[in-house]
């Protein structure tokens, strides 16, 4: 089994590397090839979104997976991304980060790192997912519709940190819990919800593709499904959405 991110594809500028990583993926490539750019020129984000990427001032990486599972199982694969990120930030430059679910991973209350799972499902089985990471590592500014909620290692740190200096142990990590997920995902979860100030207690309001929900949160489903419980007591698990704080109740 190769190491995640033994071959990397590097580029100076793509439109996506997600896309280019998705067509290299359907014409049979191996798992853990992972491709970077320097910059992209129509970067993908979730739910639609485009991911601003301009050159050097970004990590902008896919890769290749081929994991066996279920489709509906895939969901703790960008939990496990988003651990690997987390500790990544705080381990490797020090700089206090939190998550937001799924998988957006915040410092000082904005967003430092985006993260975009794609996959390919045929019949039951999952044929392959790509793991899209975008970190922002030296914009000092933001396009103005994310200038509030966006912030980089630049910002964040003070440091201009190079994309290769996050890429290597960042896919150490991703390596260590890309294998937990699949051989035990309650670790994946367990670890997850430790880095989450959003994991419990935290009011919240969720767009999702059937409406928006309201309620506090409790904690994960073994799925990687967010569990709220709403005002009359109801349980819901979200599989799909965009949560926004309400009011903490609780602080890591
Ligand atoms: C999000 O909306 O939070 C997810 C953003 C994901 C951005 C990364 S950058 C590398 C990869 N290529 C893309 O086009 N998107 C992902």
């Amino acid at each position: 089994m190769a190491m995640l991110g033994s071959t990397v594809l590097r580029f100076d500028r793509l439109p996506s590397t997600n896309e280019f990583a998705r067509e290299m993926a359907a014409s049979g490539a191996d798992e853990g090839i992972a491709v970077t750019a320097r910059e992209q020129t129509a970067g993908r984000g979730r739910l639609g979104r485009t991911w601003s990427s301009p050159a050097g001032d970004g990590l902008y990486l896919s890769l290749i997976l081929r994991p066996q599972l279920k489709p509906d199982a895939s969901a703790v694969i960008t939990l496990a991304a988003a651990v690997a990120v987390a500790e990544t930030l705080k381990t490797d430059f020090q700089i206090e980060v939190d998550i937001k679910w799924p998988n957006d991973v915040l410092a000082s209350g904005r967003k430092i790192c985006g993260i975009l799972i794609e996959t390919a499902i045929e019949g039951e089985q999952l044929q392959y997912a790509v793991m899209g990471i975008g970190v922002n590592l030296a914009q000092r500014e933001f396009p103005k519709e994310i200038r509030d909620s966006a912030t980089s290692i630049l910002i964040e740190s003070g440091k201009r940190v190079a994309a290769d200096e996050v890429l290597g142990p960042l896919l150490g990590r991703i390596e260590s819990w890309y294998r937990l997920a699949l051989g035990s995902p309650d670790a994946v979860i367990a670890r997850w919800s430790e880095l989450s100030t959003y994991a419990y207690d935290c009011a919240v309001s969720v767009e999702t593709p059937g409406g928006v929900i309201e309620g506090l949160t409790r904690g994960l489903a073994d799925t990687g499904a967010l569990v709220i419980e709403e005002a009359g007591g109801r349980r819901r698990e979200i599989t799909s959405g965009e949560v926004r704080l309400r009011k903490a109740v609780r602080s890591q």
